[in-house]
């Protein structure tokens, strides 16, 4: 019997062929030993040849037949907790199905050795062809890790995906599909690091969002949809769930110019309908746009949706039991944000936007009947995806300045769309799943109020500077993390220590030392250390805090006031949310003045009560955070009576004025508290032997945050 793989996701530094192989022969054993599998030799035979084939192309021992002007690249969708995944890859690793007896943990951890594969390639087209590479990436890299440490990973293999387009096959276009250009800055952190330095521009290859295809595909679905049947039962209203990102942005732009006469219901999370209300203000919508959160109101109501959300929709928790006969989704996102066969079951249709090109021969079809996998995939092998066509444009036309390195915009989706025209890209058959999805309009269906989940977006922080991890006198094991009790009680994640310890094994112990998962600290950690390689883990409250401290500073409060802001949620970003507010206090309070402490520890209620006088109102974000009947309970009001009764209490309000619920923050700005240098000289006595080694009584809380999740 083979040990059990451990539960997260395996590390992975460079990929490694013998690893590989040992695993491929693992599996072949373990399926070998069960005899009521299918007989694993044919399926081992191919995914051995896979296997080779990858590491020959990896290290230049295999030179492709023809170069290729682009590559097509895709994450893995293998994740441990969906065995139907993954199937885009068996083709030439077949081990990996599930009629192997091959759980997905093993797919997860081969991928995890292996380099970048190719999926498929296109037609020959001047002496060229396309390739689709996969990314070694899984669902679960990105779910696992923290954000940052899994944008540092996956743009790492992401880099060494588009090196080897570049290096082996010449691509001078590289598409990315997929989550790939959130979980790379919009794919700027994708392009090999020192490339082209010498020779700019010249040997770096334009890494393209896909987004522009995406948007244009979107825009001429929505039209065919409209066009194709008579609308009947009222004025029809089109919907666009996420209309604060940048796809959902640009189509709901580019839709209201392309339909004055139409009515559009605008939807996002409520902390983001500001800026849903800026897009509208541009385009001139406002007359004809409402802006709503609730994503129930826009699927019952809008006859036509528009969604560009990765987050799944329960849509029996958002329209249970309605007849939605006729409405249409059109869904960009992979997987799809709704189940299909929920939606279609109250009578609805759920399409993709998917362009198509030249049927075979042509540059623009896949070889061998390749369509990223069945069920999940394309209809037809001259059907492309958004992110597939803009790459594929861009290379056919040789506009490669088109490329798209930032938020989509209207403009920059209207450009790709002529070069989709230019290169004979159009809408393809309607479809979804690998299905073929008739086009259908009837009449509206009724209302009901749900509000929505909020949604999680994930941005890629810009990379620190890394140190290596110290020695670990763990090395040569695998070491597995616990969760501590307090962050899992409650959940399905909570174990009983005696579970923790079953996970164990010969080789297999609990970490100790730095965990390679996590930025390594310095020996003698200062507090901007701690927010660049902890707080920035959480990037969200991280910039909150800076934010906050920065509109105190501009608001000219005085020292005592910034640096209370600045700290104020430091225990929400390193250590517990419960409160946060008490946690954060004891954390500084040997380092700050007693007034500061004692605000950050009493923003915590203070927030729940608005003060009229100083223009505080209870906070809109708070209806949607905790619903709108909710009401702190009595001990709290009655601490509530005793701070406000204090002599610093305003010290601790000004926290709350400042205390900013705007959550767009650049996707690029750095975790940074330099800025404050001054303030901190004065107010922050950083202890010479660094925090978390100073002997202080909150010393092991420091530590605590260093190594999270060991047990010293
Ligand atoms: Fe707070
Ligand atoms: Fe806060």
């Amino acid at each position: 019997m083979l040990p059990a793989l451990h539960s997260t996701s395996p590390p992975r530094t460079v990929p490694d062929r013998e690893h590989a192989l040992r695993l491929l022969d693992a599996m072949v054993r373990q399926a070998g030993a069960r005899p009521d599998l299918a007989d694993p030799a044919d399926a081992a035979a191919l995914s051995l040849a896979a296997v080779e084939r990858a590491f020959g192309l990896y290290e230049g021992r295999i030179t492709p037949d023809l170069p290729a002007d682009r590559a097509f690249v895709v994450p893995s969708l293998i994740s441990r907790h969906d065995p139907t995944r993954g199937p885009e890859i068996h083709h030439l690793l077949p081990l990996l199905d599930a009629r192997y007896g091959v759980t997905p943990s093993w797919g997860q951890h081969l991928l995890a050795a292996l380099p970048p594969l190719v999926l498929a390639d296109y037609g020959a087209h001047a002496g060229h062809r396309g390739v689709v590479l996969q990314a070694p990436v899984t669902a679960d890299l990105v779910t696992d890790l923290t954000p940052e440490a899994s944008a540092e990973r996956i743009s790492g293999i992401v880099r060494d995906t588009v090196d080897l387009a570049r290096k082996r096959f010449g691509a001078h276009v590289v598409g990315l599909g997929a989550t790939l250009p959130a979980l790379t800055r919009f794919g700027r952190d994708a392009v090999p690091r020192g490339v082209g330095a010498a020779v700019p521009g010249r040997n770096v290859p334009a890494v393209t969002t896909g987004h522009g295809g995406t948007v244009h595909l979107i825009r001429s679905l929505t039209l065919d949809v409209l066009d194709s049947v008579a609308v009947g039962g009222g004025p029809l209203r089109i919907g666009v769930i996420g209309a604060a990102s940048s796809i959902g942005g640009s189509v709901l732009t580019t839709l209201l110019a392309a339909l004055p006469d139409t009515a559009f219901l605008a939807c996002d999370r409520p902390t983001r309908l500001g800026r849903v209300d800026r897009v509208v203000r541009a385009a001139g919508g406002e007359a004809r746009t409402r802006v709503t959160a609730d994503v129930g109101e826009v699927l019952r109501t809008c006859r036509v949706t528009v969604s560009a959300i990765t987050e799944r929709l329960d849509l029996d928790e958002l329209v249970p039991g309605e007849d939605l006969t006729g409405h249409v989704l059109i869904d960009d996102s992979r997987p799809s944000c709704v189940d299909r066969e929920q939606w279609h079951k109250r009578g609805a249709r759920l399409l993709w936007p998917i362009g198509t090109g030249t049927p075979a021969p042509g540059p623009l079809h896949r070889r061998g009947d390749y369509r990223y996998g069945p069920g999940i995939g394309l209809l037809n092998s001259h059907d492309l995806w958004g992110c597939e066509a803009e790459a594929a444009v861009l290379a056919l036309t040789g506009d490669v300045g088109a490329a798209l390195t930032g938020p989509v915009s209207p403009e920059a989706a209207a450009r790709i769309g002529r070069l989709c025209d230019q290169a004979g890209v159009g809408t393809a058959q309607p479809q979804s799943h690998a299905l073929p999805t008739p086009l259908t309009l009837s009449a509206p269906a009724p209302a009901r109020l749900v509000l929505p989940r909020p949604a999680r977006e994930r941005t890629a922080p810009r990379s620190s500077l890394l140190l290596r991890p110290r020695p670990s006198g763990q090395e040569g094991l695998e070491r597995i993390t616990t969760l501590p009790a307090i962050a899992t009680l409650g959940t399905d994640q909570h174990l009983d220590g005696g579970e923790w310890i079953a996970k164990l094994g010969e080789d297999r112990v609990f970490m100790m030392g730095d965990n390679p998962a996590l930025p390594v600290m310095p020996d003698r950690p200062t507090l901007a250390d701690f927010f660049r390689l902890r707080l920035a883990q959480d990037r969200f409250t991280a910039l909150h805090l800076i934010h906050s401290a920065r509109r105190a500073r501009d608001l000219d409060l005085g020292d005592t006031v910034v640096t209370a802001c600045l700290l104020h949620d430091i225990a929400v970003g390193g250590l517990l949310r419960s409160h946060h507010g008490h946690w954060g206090a004891q954390l500084v309070a040997p380092y700050v003045s007693e007034e500061i402490a004692w605000a950050i520890r009493q923003h915590e209620i203070l927030r729940f009560f608005p003060d009229p006088a100083v223009g505080y109102d209870y906070p809109d974000a708070y209806n949607a955070f905790f619903g709108p009947d909710y009401r702190p309970p009595g001990h709290v009001r009655r601490a509530y009576r005793d701070v406000r009764a204090h002599r610093w209490y305003m010290t601790a309000r000004l926290i709350t004025l400042n205390d900013v619920y705007t959550f767009d923050f650049d996707p690029a700005e750095e975790i940074d508290i330099s800025e404050f240098e001054d303030t901190l000289g004065r107010c922050f006595r950083q202890p010479r032997e660094g925090l978390g080694f100073d002997g202080s009584p909150v010393a092991h809380m420091w530590r605590t945050m260093i190594w999270p999740n060991n047990f010293l």
